[in-house]
C-alpha cells in the first residue's frame, strides 16, 4: 500500500509539468474562465517567460562544455539533495526533460527569482502543490544559473 501511494505521488508530481498547458477541456469551464481572468489581471505576465529580468537567453545549438562543467559543480553543491538527472522526483521534479518543458528564460528566472516565481506563476504553484515543498531561493548569480542551465541541456542529451 505505501509503495502504490508513493508511487502514484511521484507520477503526479513528474507528469503535471508536461500536462499543464493541455488540459483544460469540457467540464473544466469555471477553471479557464479563473485563468483568463487571472491573465487580465495581470496582462504583463507572460507564464513562458516566468517573472524576472531573463527576457532573452542566448543559446547555440551546440553545447558549451564549460558552462556545462561549472553548471554540474553547482548541481552538486546546492541542488542535487533535492532533484535527481532523472525523471523520478526527489523533493523536487527529476531534471530530465526539464530544458524542453520549461523555456531558458522560465529556468533562468526561476532559479535567481525563486519567491517571486512560486508566488506568481501558474506552472510553479501546480508544482508547488504536488511537490508540497517550496523550493528555497538558492542564491544563483546570473552567471550561476547560466551555467546551471547548460548542465540541464547537457542532461537532456545536448553534445
Ligand atoms: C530543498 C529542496 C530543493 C533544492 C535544494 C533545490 N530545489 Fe529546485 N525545486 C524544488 C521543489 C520542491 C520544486 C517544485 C516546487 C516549487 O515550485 O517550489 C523545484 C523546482 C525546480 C525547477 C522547476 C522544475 C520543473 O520541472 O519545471 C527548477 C528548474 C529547479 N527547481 C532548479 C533548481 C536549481 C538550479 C537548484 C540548485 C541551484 C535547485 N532547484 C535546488 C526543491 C529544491
Amino acid at each position: 500500500m505505501y509503495v502504490s501511494v508513493l508511487a502514484l505521488f511521484l507520477f503526479a508530481c513528474n507528469s503535471n509539468a508536461k500536462k499543464d498547458n493541455n488540459n483544460t477541456t469540457d467540464d473544466t469551464t469555471t477553471a479557464s474562465t479563473d485563468r483568463t481572468a487571472d491573465a487580465n489581471a495581470n496582462p504583463s505576465y507572460d507564464p513562458n517567460r516566468g517573472e524576472g529580468k531573463f527576457t532573452h537567453v542566448d543559446i547555440s545549438p551546440n553545447l558549451d562544455k564549460e558552462k556545462a562543467e561549472a553548471g554540474e559543480k553547482i548541481y552538486n553543491v546546492k541542488c542535487s539533495s533535492c532533484h535527481k538527472l532523472t525523471d523520478e522526483k526527489l523533493v523536487g521534479p527529476g531534471w530530465k526533460g526539464v530544458t524542453k518543458r520549461q523555456t531558458a528564460e522560465w529556468i533562468m528566472n526561476f532559479v535567481t527569482n525563486t519567491d517571486d516565481m512560486i508566488n506568481k506563476d501558474p506552472k510553479a504553484q501546480e508544482m508547488l502543490e504536488i511537490c508540497m515543498v517550496r523550493m528555497p531561493n538558492q542564491n544563483l548569480s546570473d552567471e550561476d544559473a547560466r551555467n546551471v542551465y547548460e548542465f540541464m541541456r547537457k542532461n537532456d542529451g545536448v553534445k
